[in-house]
């Protein structure tokens, strides 16, 4: 049986990937219709973002029972049918558990409203100080304090984002059971992957206190306890089976906390994403700010990552793109003038690296940012929160939108483009999100038909599946001073696999460090022509190429 290093996921927004009733709105019928399209990727592993019951006031992650399926995406009856058909064409699933917080319109939340106690301590209530200021300083990540008035009592609930999710107090071992008990149930429904939402911030400390910077990041992030914390989760629920993949969404983590998480010997979970490498096109770490990515920086992330978790015995989760984020390709590659070359070389640069590839829906055939121009085209609620925060900074409303445009994260989740017929295919009704305009280019048939993107990731995932030193081998980065080449090598058990990655648009010309021109090398796969490894190495725009050394060949 593969494990975890071999696999690859496919990362699946219930909402935007495909309707079959025509609501406008995708569901889990609709997945199931697409799985043949699914399983000719190769793909091992369905993430699908929340579909449990919610008011939706963050798509699914303001969770109001998290053993129901919401209506709008389903019957339970779909999801058995869906875990089955899924199993039948060689995919397992993996379910996103959201387990930091609960929508305020859960059960226990209205319980805690109305007075009774046992819940009251499910969630982080605490008094207003006493110059009737919030609890503590600290910043929802949505936008505004993270504390809110809870009903018309003297305190406050903590809500790390939207005032919509309050966050669960998991000193309480009560609520750790609950919690456990969601874990399991999905379990025995045959799920055997999860993703946990921001998992590293579900311990807090027992006294709260102000935030020297008036964020509060560091006061709750990778507590100590968090581990304490995962460490049972894993031993309470997934830990008792075999073969369960786990990934935790860090939310502003460390090499050396991402490694604890990740090291097989802690028993927590078996990856975990970290976010530092989307961040590059941050000015003065602030999202919503415009700022050409800065590749050296990029490349130095992605490098100290895979050193770390290689000396460290940790598990990388390799992606560019989720929900949460820009579409990679509209944001460090080129899709006007170089659509397939870029495409194709984010795409080798993570699936060739040491950890487990994610691809998120669209990906695969070159999606970009839509590029809406109108503020009522995004629905996104953390999108709205920002658009009014840059108005109150001063920004006109023309530079407010040219940041939402490159930043907002229904840029990732406009609907799948399927077909070039009315919405790309995916509704025959009124879409919850625009589709992008290059629909009619930029689709499955279309791509299928004459595109080399699919063909290319079909090719990547297999290549993980055959080769050792791609699922199994150590991690070096080479060339790290280069100002457009992300060069690195991997090694496993006397083989060598050379990969050099060029993120810009004019032609370079590398000088290939001698330990692999002296040696024998097979082309094993690129984006431009096939060639041999020369000393003096030209690279074209956006290319990207592997080679493959065996020192048996070279003796
Ligand atoms: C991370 C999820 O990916 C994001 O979509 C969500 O808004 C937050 N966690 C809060 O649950």
């Amino acid at each position: 049986m593969s494990t975890f290093h071999e696999k690859v996921v496919y990362q699946i927004y219930p909402k935007s990937f495909k309707d079959s009733n025509g609501d406008g709105i995708g569901d889990l019928k609709g997945i199931i219709e697409k799985i043949p399209y699914l399983a000719s990727l190769g793909v091992d592993m369905l993430w699908i973002n929340p579909f449990f019951s919610s008011p939706q006031k963050d798509n699914g992650y303001d969770i109001s029972n998290y053993t129901e399926i919401d209506p709008l995406f389903g019957t339970m009856e779909d999801f058995e049918v869906l875990v089955k058909e899924a199993k039948t064409n060689q995919m397992e699933i993996m379910l996103d558990m959201v387990l930091n917080h609960t929508s305020i319109d859960h059960e226990w939340f209205q319980k805690a409203l109305t007075g009774d106690k046992k819940f009251q301590d499910y969630y982080i209530l605490r008094e207003p100080k006493s110059d009737g200021s919030h609890p503590t300083n600290w910043a929802s990540k949505f936008g505004g304090p993270a504390w809110e008035p809870f009903g018309d009592t003297a305190k406050e609930y903590l809500h790390l984002y939207d005032v919509s999710q309050a966050d669960l107090n998991w000193r309480n071992p009560e609520v750790r059971k609950e919690a456990y008990k969601v874990v399991n149930y999905w379990l025995n429904k045959g799920v055997t992957g999860f993703r946990f939402d921001v998992i590293n911030v579900i311990g807090k400390d027992a006294v709260l206190s102000d935030a020297i910077d008036g964020v509060g990041k560091s006061l709750y992030t990778d507590r100590p306890i968090a581990h304490e914390y995962i460490h049972e989760l894993n031993k309470e629920t997934f830990g008792r089976k075999e073969a369960i993949m786990t990934v935790g969404e860090m939310s502003s983590t460390t090499i050396e906390n991402g490694a604890a998480y990740s090291n097989p010997e802690n028993e927590e979970l078996s990856m975990l994403f970290s976010f530092h490498h989307l961040k590059v096109d941050y000015l003065d770490s602030e999202k919503w700010s415009l700022m050409p990515f800065d590749f050296m920086e990029l490349k130095q992330l992605l490098n100290d990552w895979q050193t770390g978790m290689t000396e460290k015995n940790g598990w990388n989760a390799l992606f560019w793109n989720n929900h949460d984020q820009p579409r990679a390709i509209s944001r460090f590659g080129d899709p006007e003038h170089h659509f397939y070359a870029s495409a194709t070389l984010q795409a080798q640069t993570i699936h060739l690296l040491r950890g487990t590839p994610y691809i998120y829906q669209g990906e695969e055939i070159g999606m970009t940012n839509p590029g809406f121009s109108e503020l009522a085209d995004y629905v996104d609620i953390e999108t709205h929160n920002a658009y009014t925060e840059l108005i109150e900074k001063g920004l006109s409303s023309n530079e407010a939108m040219a940041i939402i445009k490159e930043k907002s994260r229904d840029n990732s989740r406009t609907p799948m483009q399927w077909s070039n017929e009315l919405n790309a295919g995916f509704t025959t009704g009124q879409p919850w999100l625009k589709v992008a305009e290059n629909y009619p280019q930029i689709n499955v048939e279309e791509e299928q038909a004459t595109g080399k993107i699919l063909s290319y990731y079909k090719k990547l995932i297999q290549l993980r599946k055959e080769m050792k030193v791609i699922s199994e081998g150590n991690y070096r980065g080479i060339l790290l001073e280069h100002p457009s080449v992300y060069a690195y090598v991997r090694e496993f058990d006397g083989t060598q696999l050379l990969v050099l990655n060029h993120f810009y648009g004019e032609s370079v010309s590398l000088e290939i460090p001698e330990e692999f021109s002296n040696q024998q090398s097979r082309y094993l796969i690129g984006n431009g022509e096939k060639r041999e490894l020369t000393p003096t190495f030209v690279l074209e725009p956006y290319e990207t190429v592997a080679f493959y050394f065996n020192a048996e060949n070279n003796g």
